[in-house]
Order: structure tokens, then sequence, then C-alpha cells
């Protein structure tokens, strides 16, 4: 039913870039969109073509093939990448825009803002929908957040349908341009920082005598039983901390080796320097 309705508003959907984001989306448009419907290019087009045949995908013979097919068009390589991709892709663009067709143009990459497509591709707001999008990989099993940003009113039906497009994703919020780069990066580099948490918990576990998959398994579950407590209780995350501290008890005893090492600051700062980094 779901798949119907999207494949009404958008009938395809390209994705210029196959590495870790553009797979990880492509994968949760799958779960909405007909597979064959989701066109792919990659600059090492083997990726492309190994990643389209194990979900049934298409791979494009180029970018410009891509923009004359699908209606909406993912923006899916590093920032540093777009300006020779929106170069590429102007004129093809244009003119599908000249024969009245509609397209909208969705990118993933952090930082740029939306006057610098505008700007590099040479066409205005009224002529083309260009929205920012912040993914995270969790998107590609369904555990994401997908952040967008509203540049202009006149999008929202567009931005209903990638709602729509990416609803298999995980969380999807709107935003303002504004909180972008500050959300985003704090969304985008989370996992990462996770990941790290979960090996280093595992590495306690290892050494106290817990087998390592075991240790893997047990961390991961318990910061995945913590990050739902937050969300589904509602509750502030130092009260749920509170509770689970009994006097003179274990976690009270581990809480204080953190706060000795500078955990909290650690991560704290590790939010700044990314968006600091990202500017
Ligand atoms: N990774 C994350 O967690 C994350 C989170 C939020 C946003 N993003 C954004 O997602 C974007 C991609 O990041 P990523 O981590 O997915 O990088 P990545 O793994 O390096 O993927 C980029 C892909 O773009 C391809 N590419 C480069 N130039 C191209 C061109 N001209 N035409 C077609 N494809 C081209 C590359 O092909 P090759 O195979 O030849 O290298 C590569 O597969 C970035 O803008 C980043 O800011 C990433």
């Amino acid at each position: 039913m779901k798949r119907q309705k999207v494949q009404e508003n958008m009938k395809k959907i390209a994705f210029i870039g196959c590495g870790n984001m553009g797979q990880a989306m492509a994968l949760a448009a799958a779960k909405t969109m007909n597979p064959s419907d989701i066109l792919l290019t990659n600059r090492t087009r083997a990726k492309a073509e190994a990643f389209a045949a194990v979900h049934g995908m298409t791979v494009c013979a180029d970018n410009k093939e891509a923009v004359s097919q699908a209606e909406m068009i993912m923006l899916c390589v590093k920032p540093q990448m777009m300006q020779g991709v929106l170069e590429e892709i102007r004129e093809t663009l244009k003119a599908c825009l000249a024969r009245g067709e509609r397209r909208v143009l969705v990118t993933v990459a952090a930082m740029l803002k939306t006057e610098f497509y505008y700007e590099t591709l040479g066409v205005s707001p009224d002529e083309l929908p260009v929205v920012r999008t912040m993914p995270n990989t969790p998107v590609s099993i369904g555990k994401g957040i997908v952040l967008c940003s509203v540049a202009d009113e006149r999008y929202l039906p567009e931005i209903e349908t990638l709602k729509e497009i990416f609803a298999a994703a995980g969380r999807f919020e709107t935003i303002p341009e504004s909180q972008m780069n500050a959300a985003g990066t704090l969304s985008g580099c989370t996992p990462a920082f996770a990941y790290l948490f979960i090996e280093a918990l595992s590495d306690g576990g290892v050494m106290a005598g817990v087998p390592r998959k075991q240790a893997i398994e047990l961390a991961a579950a318990a910061v995945q039983g913590a990050a739902a407590m937050v969300l589904e209780t509602g509750k502030h995350p130092g009260q749920l901390k509170d509770e689970v501290c009994s006097p003179a008890g274990t976690t009270i005893e581990g809480v204080k080796a953190l706060e000795e090492a500078g955990f909290r600051n650690t991560a704290f700062t590790a939010v700044i320097k990314a968006v600091e980094r990202g500017k």
C-alpha cells in the first residue's frame, strides 16, 4: 500500500554516489519503492553494479542519464566532489526543466548550503526544489535519523514525498536550515561515537572474563536499551542514571571512574570539534 502511494508521487529516484550513505539511503528507499525504479550511478561503476545486482536496482550509464530519467535526484557524494557533479549534470537538468519535467534535488552533503546548489547550477528556487537532508547510516536498517531542512515553504509537498520514500529509514524530522550543521553533526557522528563506546565497554567485559562475542552483544544491547529508555519514558538521562545507581553500589563506582577520566567533557567536546571541523 505504502509502496503504491510513493510510486504515484515519485516514479523514479536516482542516487548519484553509491558509497556508505548512498547505499544506506537506497536500501531504505527500496522498502517503499520498486527496487528497479531506484537508479544508481557511481564513479567506480563496478561498485554500483555489485550493489544493484544484490538488491534488484538499476545502474545508469552516467550521472546525466540518471538526471534525465529520475524525478528525484539524491546527491550522495562527498562535499568536495559536489561542484564537479553539479557542473556535469547542469545542462541536462536545465533541459529537463525547460521541457516542463519535474525534478527535485536532494542532497545529503554535510555543510553545503542550498545557495551553493542554485549558484553552481544557475537555476532559481522557482524552477527547482533543492532539499538538504542529513541522514545517518542506521537508516539502512530502519533505525536511523533523516534530518531535513525546509529552506522554502513551497517545497513542503516534495518534503512530504521524501518522508514517504524514507518512511522505513527510521525517524524523519524537519528542522530550520540554520540548525542543519549542528543537528546533522550530532545525529550523523553519534553512531561512530557510540561504536567506540560499545567497543570499549566490551573490552572491559572481556578483561573481566566475558567472551568477546557475548561482550559486544551485551554492551550493544545495553546501549540500545538505555537509548530506548530515554526515548520511550521521556525521562532526563540524568534521572535514569540516578535510578540505576544504588548507594555504595557497583554502578556509581563505574560512574566515578568515567567522571574522573573526563568522559562527559570528552563526549561534549567531540560534538563541538566535529561541528567546527565541518565548518
Ligand atoms: N557516512 C555518513 O555517516 C554520512 C552521514 C551524513 C551525511 N553524509 C554525507 O554523505 C555523502 C557521502 O558520504 P559517504 O560517507 O557515503 O562517502 P563515500 O563512502 O566516500 O561515498 C561517496 C561515493 O561517491 C562516489 N562518487 C564520487 N564522485 C562521483 C561522481 N562524480 N559521480 C558519481 N559518484 C561519485 C564515490 O565513488 P568511488 O567508489 O569511485 O569512490 C563513492 O562511492 C557526503 O556528502 C557526506 O557529507 C555521510
